[in-house]
């Protein structure tokens, strides 16, 4: 277990926390496993009608560690084995999923969003996926939702271009639903999750399973972003741009 991810139950919410500011909340291979442990026992337990996935001021997630990606680069298999598992565990996660955005939301840190039922931006928020520029690819089925989201140019600009998205056009493309002052981020998520954990919980199984519809298109295209993910990570470009984020300030 990792002091970098906090969970909590309380009033039949889960909140889980990714709590690591030093770093901007980046991902190691042990708070992917802390997540995808939280998330796996929400679904099966009943206790638990609504998930709340939460940052720290100023920082959702800068997205995956990028010394872990390092040592994948240089044929290390542990990231590929928790990243792998977190992805199907959170798009198969059968409770409704709030997210609370303060700061920055870096790669996985914007496409987990697209898995979550309500979002809350705060003004400060800053979404980004800057995966080609690092020589990887998107994930998260990312290159098969925000296309059918936004349209493709918007979604190119974005996945591919780099382009950073603040609150208020996350809110515009619909992958926010309100934005707020940055101190009242968890407060609103928070509401929204009792809100949520409030209605029959039966009642809201069964009409976010008929939203989600069949998942197989997705779960097969995520599969297919991980398998050219994994050969991209080994990729002398990938390499090159991993080194030059840590060379940056010495
Ligand atoms: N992996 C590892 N360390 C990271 C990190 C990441 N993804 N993101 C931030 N950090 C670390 C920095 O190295 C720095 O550590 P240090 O104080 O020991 O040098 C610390 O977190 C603070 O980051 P810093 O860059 O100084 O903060 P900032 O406010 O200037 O910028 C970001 C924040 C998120 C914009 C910037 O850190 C960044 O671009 N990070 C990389 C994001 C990324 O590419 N993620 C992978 C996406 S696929």
């Amino acid at each position: 277990m990792t002091e970098h991810v906090i969970v909590t139950d309380d009033g039949g919410i889960r909140t889980i926390r990714i709590n690591r500011p030093e770093k901007k909340n980046a991902l190691t291979i042990a708070m992917y496993e802390a997540m995808v442990a939280a998330l796996d026992g929400a679904s099966t337990d009943d206790a638990v009608r609504c998930v709340l996935i939460t940052g720290v001021p100023g920082a959702f997630t800068a997205g995956n560690d990028l010394s872990d990606f390092l040592a994948a680069a240089g044929g290390d298999s542990g990231f590929n084995r928790a990243a792998l598992r977190f992805l199907p565990t959170l798009v198969g996660c059968n409770k409704p999923m709030v997210a609370a955005v303060s700061g920055v939301a870096v790669g996985i840190g914007t496409t987990m969003l697209l898995h979550c039922d309500f979002v809350v931006a705060g003004t400060d928020a800053m979404l980004s996926t800057p995966f080609v520029g690092l020589g990887l690819i998107p994930e998260a089925g990312s290159t098969l939702i925000l296309p059918r989201l936004i349209g493709q140019r918007r979604a190119f600009e974005l996945l591919v271009m780099g382009h950073p998205l603040n609150a208020t056009h996350a809110r515009e493309y619909g992958i926010a639903n309100m934005v707020v002052d940055p101190q009242d981020v968890d407060a609103e998520a928070l509401k929204a999750a009792r809100e949520i954990a409030g209605l029959p919980a039966g009642a809201v199984a069964a009409a976010r399973a008929l939203m989600r519809g069949n998942q197989d298109e997705l779960q097969l295209h995520i599969d297919q972003e991980s398998r050219i993910f994994s050969e991209r990570l080994r990729s002398p470009e990938a390499k090159a741009a991993f080194e030059a984020f840590f060379a940056r300030k010495r």
